[in-house]
């Protein structure tokens, strides 16, 4: 890896397998959330309109699971590199649980939402949320009982991607930590940030479909590939 002394900007991107240590079930691994589901019902526009009670409780049901869990190691660590490291960082996650938060991390970027937010289909407001949504609470803004997870779902465009892509521009090193690589445009970040001239860094359970592409990989739970690389860093 590129050394240490240069680099400075650093972009960091999460998926669901940061979270596994902590309980939360990641979406492709066996017995995982896609086994569990058919995305097609409880993740696109279209199956949140042909049955909305089906996607309503399966968001509520996660809502209501992040009180059982709590950030692990990896989390925590992540939450150290922004309070100690002093160049730029950007933490990017594809996961809509809240974990990254109460590990410490307060500059976190949801590109794919947060089951603790609700998106309101007629004005557009978001608003901080922690209950359920089955039984059509009106939206605090207008009234009107139109509020949906603040989820993005496939065949919608995720969020504050400008911000990300402005950021692998100037990125000296970029490092994804636990997630395949299935789902774009996240999974095409490596080779956004490769461009720009960053080093490249996975840590991941197994390799990921993007393995290729990156400079370094190390293989093993985030709970410890993660506070071992953070220290690095931090030791500089
Ligand atoms: N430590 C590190 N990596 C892990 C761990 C762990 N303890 N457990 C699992 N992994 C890895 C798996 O090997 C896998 O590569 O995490 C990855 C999880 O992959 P997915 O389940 O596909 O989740 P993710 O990559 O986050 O999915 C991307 O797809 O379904 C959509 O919107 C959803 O944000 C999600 C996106």
């Amino acid at each position: 890896m590129a050394r240490m002394s240069k680099i400075r900007n650093i972009v960091i991107l999460t998926g669901a397998g940061i979270s596994a240590e902590s309980g939360v079930d990641t979406f492709r691994s066996a017995g995982g959330l896609w086994e569990q589901h058919r995305v097609e019902d409880v993740a696109t526009p279209e199956g949140f309109a042909r049955d909305p009670d089906l996607v309503l409780n399966f968001y509520d049901a996660r809502r209501a699971a992040l009180h059982n869990v709590e950030p692990n190691a990896a989390h925590r660590a992540l939450g150290r590199l922004e309070r100690e490291w002093d160049g730029r960082l950007l933490l990017v996650t594809q996961n809509v649980d809240d974990l990254h938060e109460r590990g410490g991390a307060t500059k976190v970027l949801h590109m794919h939402g947060e089951l603790g937010s609700a998106l309101c289909g007629q004005c557009d407001s978001r608003h901080r949320w922690g209950s359920s949504l089955i039984d059509r609470p009106p939206c605090p803004t207008c009234g009107m009982s139109a509020l949906r997870p603040d989820v993005v779902w496939f065949g919608e465009m995720p969020y504050q991607m400008d911000t990300i892509y402005a950021a692998l521009g100037q990125a000296d090193l970029f490092v994804s930590i636990g997630t395949s690589g299935a789902v774009y445009p996240a999974a095409g970040f490596v080779q956004e940030a490769k461009a720009a001239g960053a080093a490249t860094l996975e840590l991941n359970l197994e390799p990921s479909e993007g393995s290729h592409w990156f400079d370094e990989t190390r293989h093993g739970p985030a709970g410890e590939l993660v506070p071992e690389w953070v220290q690095e860093m931090l030791a500089g």
